[in-house]
């Protein structure tokens, strides 16, 4: 991997920072973007830089048309180039569908979809033959076992639509385009300590939450080199949530 380059968007955190560490010991310069959390996007970088690679913390909002593609943009000024786009960065809004009002609506789907669609856009105008573009979707886009999950199940259920379409689209420039579909993993977002971890828990297969790493190494199966004939595929990383 040596000279690669994969943006992570919402690495500093969680799922993320994971896939950011993980890409990096694989042999990738890291670029990761944040909104909050500049001192732990840094930290990360410093980790990245600790395996020895080059990385590059981007305070990016997704939610904001301009700053989405950018980080894109700005990867490529600062390191030359990008052939791997992890697009990871999500928000969850749960709840009844009366109790979802319009801010919500359009927060989801700025960020889960319109914010993930321009980086995409930017990242193949980038990318050469063998680019990757790794999305993450999650578990509730094959199953959504309780009520409250319209709008975070729409918002990534149009992922695995981008994903399919981009496959067709960039195949023959040789960039594959796949999506991850994590189960219940133990971050901030979704502790595995939460009130509604218990729930969770039983609805997988194997018993248990899952980990960041776990995620992150599905995610560097599909940006490495025994990948290159993958595409348009879901994984599922659920401990079988959806058997
Ligand atoms: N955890 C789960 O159980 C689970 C299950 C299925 C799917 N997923 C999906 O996995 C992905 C990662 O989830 P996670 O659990 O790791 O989340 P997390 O712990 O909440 O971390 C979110 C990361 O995204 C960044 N971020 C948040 N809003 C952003 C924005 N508007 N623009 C740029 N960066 C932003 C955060 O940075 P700041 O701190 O700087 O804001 C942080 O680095 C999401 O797409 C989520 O939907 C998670």
């Amino acid at each position: 991997m040596n000279g690669k380059v994969a943006l992570v968007t919402g690495g500093s955190r969680g799922i993320g920072a994971a896939t950011a560490l993980r890409l990096a010991a694989d042999g990738f310069d890291v670029a990761l973007t944040y909104v909050q959390g500049k001192e732990a996007a840094e930290e990360v970088v410093r980790r990245i830089e600790a395996l020895g690679r080059r990385g590059l913390a981007l305070r990016a909002d997704s939610a904001d048309a301009g700053e989405a593609a950018e980080a894109v943009e700005r990867t490529v000024e600062r390191l030359g180039r990008v052939d791997v786009l992890v697009n990871n960065v999500g928000v969850g809004v749960l709840g009844p569908l009366e109790s979802l009002g319009l801010a919500d609506v359009d927060r989801v789907l700025a960020v889960n979809v319109r914010g993930v669609f321009l980086a995409t856009q930017a990242a193949a105008r980038a990318m050469g033959e063998g680019g990757r573009i790794v999305t993450i979707g999650t578990c509730m886009t094959q199953r959504v076992p309780g009520p409250g999950g319209t709008l975070y199940a729409m918002s990534k259920s149009a992922l695995t639509g981008l994903t399919k379409a981009l496959a067709r689209e960039l195949g023959g420039r040789g960039i594959t385009a796949n999506i991850v579909h994590p189960g219940p993993t133990d971050t901030d977002m979704n502790p595995a300590d939460g009130p509604y971890a218990a729930g969770q828990t039983e609805l997988t297969a194997l018993g248990r939450f899952g980990t960041a790493d776990e995620v992150a190494g599905a995610v560097a199966y599909l940006a490495g080199p025994a990948a290159t004939y993958v595409t348009g595929t879901e994984l599922a990383v659920d401990g079988g949530h959806a058997a």
